[in-house]
């Protein structure tokens, strides 16, 4: 199809900056392929909250059950504790919708440079996939003892066969589609003793069925080192909700700035909409000058197109990204440029219109 109901939620601070580049995008590409979009915007985020006592309407994703994609900004501002604005928003939507799989790339652009000398885009090319709806990100058994100076805080970490399999799974196909064909696990089985022994069986089990794939695992505290000293080593790394969150601000800051990473929460089987958006926050420190980065905003839009079937409008998207961003002149401040927000949404959005 060519038509797309698209729910957008530019969400808190810099989400509103940079979402409407993202659609300034997306209109071009429309144009120049034919392809139509709907975009229904909903305001839901901490002003809302603080309006209503709710980062959304009750019942509110319901609305959006039968839309093609949910385009979404930043959630999340200093005057709402962030776990009750994440857990109000953005959380739900991973998992009323079921997109297990939140899928990072991490990619040294062409003519940008890594923090880490003599690095470039051959050496950083890699996928982080993130278990997205359970592991440590989990209400289970939440406890909290308070009154004396004893307090404890106690949180349960679930990761269900199902569960693991199922993203695993998901990591091994994505690497039958590279040419490396390589999936890392990572993991902590030598401290966190009940759960990560049971990835590491998982893993194991899981990638018997895919003998043409090879496979490393790490635990997380060297991997974290690796990913600076040899990012050259990976090709699709697959993460637990947490280990996942942390390798993806990771990756980007080697290639260069957290303001360019994209994400897909997915849903692969299609049952429910997946959610396209950037990896990072609101960044309040910067919101409202129009100085952020819209590039991870508008990646997140090259792989909605990706998923809605259209390839090549992605691709499309993704080269004006890289031309626009090779131009010192048209980068933001994080990537060393002097460009504000609209500026790089404007002439990535021209260079697909002229092309
Ligand atoms: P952050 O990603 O918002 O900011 C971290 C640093 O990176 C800041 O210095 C910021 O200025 C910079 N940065 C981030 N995006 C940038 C961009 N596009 N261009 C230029 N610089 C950019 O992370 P944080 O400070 O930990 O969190 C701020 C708020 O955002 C919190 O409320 C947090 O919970 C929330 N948050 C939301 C999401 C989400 O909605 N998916 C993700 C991460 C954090
Ligand atoms: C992300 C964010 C969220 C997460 C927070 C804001 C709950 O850091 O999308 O990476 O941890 O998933
Ligand atoms: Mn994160």
């Amino acid at each position: 199809t060519n038509a797309f109901k698209i729910a957008t939620i530019p969400g808190d601070g810099i989400g509103r900056e940079v979402v409407p580049e993202g659609m300034r995008v997306l209109e071009a590409v429309g144009r120049k392929f034919d392809i139509a979009f709907q975009f229904d915007e909903v305001d839901w985020s901490c002003d809302t909250y603080k309006k209503t006592g709710r980062m959304m309407p009750d019942g509110a994703l319901e609305q959006f059950k039968q839309h093609d994609a949910v385009f979404l900004g930043a959630v999340g501002w200093p005057d709402v504790p962030d776990h009750v604005s994440l857990w109000g928003l953005l959380i739900p939507i991973r998992r009323e919708f079921h997109q297990y799989v939140n899928l990072r790339p991490v990619r040294l652009l062409k003519g940008t440079t890594s923090p880490l000398a003599n690095r470039g885009p051959e050496d950083i090319d890699f996928y982080v996939v993130r278990e997205n709806v359970e592991g440590e990100y989990s209400e289970a058994g939440g406890r909290l003892y308070r009154g004396t100076e004893d307090e404890i805080a106690i949180q349960e970490a679930i990761f269900t066969r199902r569960g693991t399999d199922r993203v695993m799974r998901y990591a091994f196909e994505l690497a039958r589609t590279r040419k490396r064909k390589h999936v890392t696990s990572a993991t902590k089985s030598n401290g966190i003793v009940h759960t990560m022994p049971f990835w590491d069986e998982r893993f194991k089990a899981v990638k018997a069925d895919y003998p043409d794939v090879e496979t490393s695992q790490y635990h997380i505290d060297i991997l974290t080192a690796h990913f600076v000293q040899h990012p050259d080593w990976f090709d699709v790394v697959v993460g637990s909700n947490l280990f996942g969150d942390i390798l993806s601000d990771l990756g980007p800051a080697v290639a260069g700035s957290i303001g360019i990473a994209p994400s897909a929460n997915i849903n692969p089987e299609g049952d429910f909409p997946s959610m396209f958006e950037p990896v990072h926050g609101s960044a309040p420190d910067i919101a409202g000058q129009g100085i952020a980065n819209p590039i991870g905003q508008i990646w997140s839009a090259a792989m909605m197109l990706d998923h809605l079937g259209h390839p090549e409008a992605a691709q499309s998207v993704i080269d004006a990204m890289e031309e626009v961003i090779a131009d010192p002149a048209s980068r933001t401040k994080d990537m060393g440029g002097k460009a504000n927000t609209a500026e790089c949404g404007e002439a990535i959005a021209s260079v697909i219109a002229s092309r």
